[in-house]
């Protein structure tokens, strides 16, 4: 593979055959003859600077304890170029060893045990896992119609959860993972108007953030009138492929940075420094290759709703710009409300099963659609044979 050349189509460069040699998650869950499209990580090669910095780290030895604001250095820019937003500050920032255990560490700065945390579901399983594990409790605010935020059911579950006086987080993603919903300026101003009528502290998950195209406009939380109370977490893993490589950021607006100030040290020896040096040059230098992948997914979608439309018509998808999974509606299929089982046993297409996305997942699959348009059209050919 010349990576040099990888900018032009990533999604289309790599064969089966040269995935199947992977050893992640993605690729040894499932036996052989299963097509993976279920956890979040991409068929693309690393992208060329990516490769650059960590071969030039590897060959000097540089694989100590990281160091320095390089990370958030470089999210500042990227925000600044690609968002029009100057608020990454880099001393209301602080290198974490990945999103979902800055998301712990956030939570605890703001609540205690047994806290009420309240989700959006359908939405990313670990939110529950997590939070169950750090001893809150889960309060569902479920998405409403347009799988976009409801904010009728939001401040019901606000004042539900602050009834008794207590402290209560709200942890939203934004864009939202599973249905690729990019929250509007007018929607996040709205929600931190109720967190702040509530007394609700937010947490934002904005992981998927620098997937979302240019027209579909993202709005980081902390930059909407009312998100400066905001605590916020940021990462280079989703757009750039680099699960393997942990580092993230944990930011907080100008009226959290107290909170933020109270995060142990120890939690900043977590991330690689390997990892920060991947997310930096990513963020720095990856831009083009990140357009092509924001290229290449946009034709899947439209692949993706062409093929269903055509093989599946009973499966109803909404094609939304925030991230690379397409959240599927499976339930006039008559599979039950686990349509993912159904179409491993019979297909042999790994998709995400739809219930582990808490209230409003029975009945839907989520199908990661950052493949190639190849296996991508296998798959739902896979999926109409294990229907038909
Ligand atoms: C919304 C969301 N948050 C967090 C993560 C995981 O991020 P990390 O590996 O940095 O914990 C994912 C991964 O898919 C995700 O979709």
């Amino acid at each position: 593979m010349d990576i040099a050349s990888n900018e032009d189509h990533p999604l289309r460069h790599l064969t089966l055959d040269q995935l199947r040699r992977r050893t992640s998650m993605k690729w040894r869950t499932h036996p052989e003859d299963v097509l993976p499209l279920w956890v979040a990580e991409m068929d693309v090669p690393l992208a060329a600077p990516v490769a650059r910095a960590l071969t030039e780290a590897i060959a000097v030895g540089d694989t100590g304890y990281p160091a320095g604001t390089a990370y958030a250095e470089a999210l500042a820019g990227f925000a600044r170029e690609r968002w029009g937003w100057d608020g990454v500050a880099v001393e209301r920032a602080s290198i974490v060893p990945d999103v979902m255990l800055g998301v712990v560490e956030m939570l605890r700065l703001v609540t205690g045990p047994g806290d009420p945390v309240i989700v959006n579901c359908p939405v990313y399983p670990p939110f529950y896992q997590f939070v169950t594990h750090m001893d809150r409790r889960v309060v569902e605010a479920p998405l409403g119609p347009g799988l976009r935020l409801d904010l009728a059911v939001l401040e019901e579950a606000f004042a539900r959860s602050t009834a008794g006086g207590g402290r209560a987080a709200y942890l939203l993603c934004s864009p939202h993972n599973p249905t690729g919903t990019v929250h509007t300026a007018e929607e996040l101003s709205a929600v931190a108007a109720l967190a702040e009528t509530f007394g609700v502290r937010v947490v934002v998950d904005e992981i998927h953030a620098p997937l979302v195209t240019a027209e579909a406009a993202f709005v980081p939380y902390l930059s909407v009138p009312g998100g400066e109370s905001g605590l916020s977490l940021m990462s280079a893993s989703k757009a750039w492929n680099l699960a393997g490589l942990k580092a993230a950021l944990a930011l907080a607006g100008p009226a959290a940075a107290g909170d933020l100030a109270r995060m142990p040290e120890e939690v900043g020896h977590g991330p690689s420094h390997l990892g920060a040096i991947a997310h930096t040059a990513a963020l720095r230098e990856g831009g083009r290759w990140l357009d092509a992948v924001l290229d290449d997914l946009a034709e899947n979608r439209r692949l993706l709703a062409a093929l269903l439309a055509e093989q599946l018509p009973a499966i109803a998808y909404q094609p939304a710009p925030g991230t690379y999974l397409a959240w599927l509606d499976c339930r006039k299929l008559g599979l039950g409300d686990d349509p993912a089982a159904a179409f491993l046993a019979r297909g042999r297409v790994a998709l995400s099963t739809g219930s582990d996305f808490g209230t409003g997942g029975d009945g839907h699959a989520r199908l990661n659609l950052a493949t190639t348009p190849e296996v991508l059209t296998e798959a739902v050919r896979r999926m109409a044979k294990a229907v038909g």
